[in-house]
């Protein structure tokens, strides 16, 4: 089999390409890179390898220069002679910034990106699966406190937190309209955070979240609010099984399930040992939020609720050069939390079945042996390059 990968330089894609390299069915992987010369791509794509003591081998892994947000992207692709013999697309590249500044380009790059690869995709003579990896948070803000089911979605009347969701919704609405039923496969992955083995974790996205709260101490949003979250490795695990897998559903949410969900009051709780000394985690209610934001600017009226925290106030000014920087980590925090308060956990019955593998372990878990890489997160530049 032929594979032509996206985003094989991001979290999720990065151990797609090293798990599908090893994998036996797999022939070639064409990897879209965003790079200047093929030289600038093949090094990107060797950090990948290195990270982890991956064997590279350039004969399976092979560059394609482009950017999927590009206007006639397909025109690009099909005139690539080399990758006509795709077998297998596996789309994981995304714009996935959570910031209203980056709306367009999101927009741009996730349903524009899909389109184009939509319109090559029907050229090809041997593909047998188009592989959508999507979001299982495209089931917008009204499922609140219960389990959701794959069948909910895609759902063109709920409300989105981010336009990041919408985006990715109107993807898979698109691989429906013009690509045949049997060709699609969609995967929905929950919140993927960290990695379950005690090594470096391949990005930090989301995990930055975590590291923005561990230094912030009194966070607002509700601790117990139940939350779906997995490590990248059973997330690229499950997919690559599910590709070579007999799949009796054409979606699949790869997700923690109930049974091994967990919350930010656990994950926070698994962290605080780690960082002795500090103030302990405090949750109070999100729309606290704003009073921080007033009080970080020095506006904050007398007699707030705020006030009644002294002691983490004084820590804040502690840490902070200025304490007016913290609206920069809250104005990015904040989607995080109102994903955080949606309490959706997304069932996995179908992977699970499907698959044969066992539950992920839950977050609070696994994460409290990664909490000595939350140091390496610098939270000032994760917060305005998320
Ligand atoms: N992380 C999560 O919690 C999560 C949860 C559910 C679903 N997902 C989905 O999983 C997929 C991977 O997410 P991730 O967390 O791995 O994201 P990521 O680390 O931000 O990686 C995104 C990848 O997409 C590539 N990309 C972005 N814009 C591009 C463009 N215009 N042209 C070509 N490539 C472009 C990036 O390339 P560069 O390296 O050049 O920037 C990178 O390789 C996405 O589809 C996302 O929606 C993620």
């Amino acid at each position: 089999m032929n594979i032509f990968l996206t985003g094989s330089t991001g979290f999720l894609g990065g151990e797609l390409l090293v798990a599908l390299s090893k994998h036996k069915e797999v022939n070639k992987i064409y990897c879209l890179v965003r790079a200047i010369s093929e030289e600038h791509a093949i090094i990107r794509l060797k950090h990948v390898f290195d990270l982890h003591g991956d064997e590279f081998d350039a004969k399976k892994i092979i560059p394609v220069l482009g950017n999927i947000g590009e206007h006639d992207f397909a025109n690009v692709l099909l005139s690539n002679k080399m990758i006509q013999d795709t077998n297998i697309i596996v789309h994981s590249a995304a714009n996935t910034s959570f910031s209203k500044i980056y709306d367009k380009i999101v927009e741009q790059v996730n349903i524009g990106g899909v389109n184009e690869l939509i319109k090559w995709s029907l050229t090809l003579q041997n593909l047998d699966t188009f592989m959508y990896v999507g979001t299982a948070t495209i089931s917008g803000k009204e499922a609140r406190n219960r389990v959701v089911y794959e069948e909910e979605s895609p759902n063109l009347k709920v409300h989105h937190v981010v336009k990041y969701t919408y985006t990715k919704m109107m993807g898979e609405i698109l691989l429906a309209k013009h690509l045949p039923k049997e060709k699609v496969l969609i995967v929905r992955p929950s919140i993927i955070m960290g990695d379950s083995r005690d090594w470096l974790p391949r990005s930090y996205v989301i995990l930055w979240a975590i590291e923005t709260a561990n230094m912030l101490r009194l966070v607002p949003v509700n601790g117990d609010s139940a939350l779906d979250v997995i490590p990248v490795d059973f997330a690229s695990n499950s997919i690559v099984a599910l590709l070579f897998a007999n799949r009796n559903y054409p979606v699949y949410h790869i997700s923690s399930g109930l049974n091994s969900s967990t919350s930010s009051g656990k994950i926070m709780k698994a962290i605080e040992p780690s960082f002795p000394g500090l103030l302990p985690f405090k949750f109070i209610e999100k729309p606290m939020i704003n009073q921080m934001k007033l009080w970080a600017k020095g506006k904050l009226p007398e007699g707030s609720a705020l006030y009644q925290y002294p002691n983490y106030l004084d820590y804040w000014k502690s840490i902070f050069d200025d304490v007016n920087q913290m609206r920069i980590l809250l104005a990015a925090l904040e989607p995080y939390l109102e994903f955080a308060e949606l309490g959706q956990i997304f069932d996995n019955s179908k992977l699970l079945a499907d698959i044969g593998f066992e539950p992920p372990e839950p977050a609070h878990i696994y994460l409290a042996r990664s909490a000595k890489y939350l140091k390496n997160i610098d939270v000032f530049a994760g917060a305005v390059d998320p």
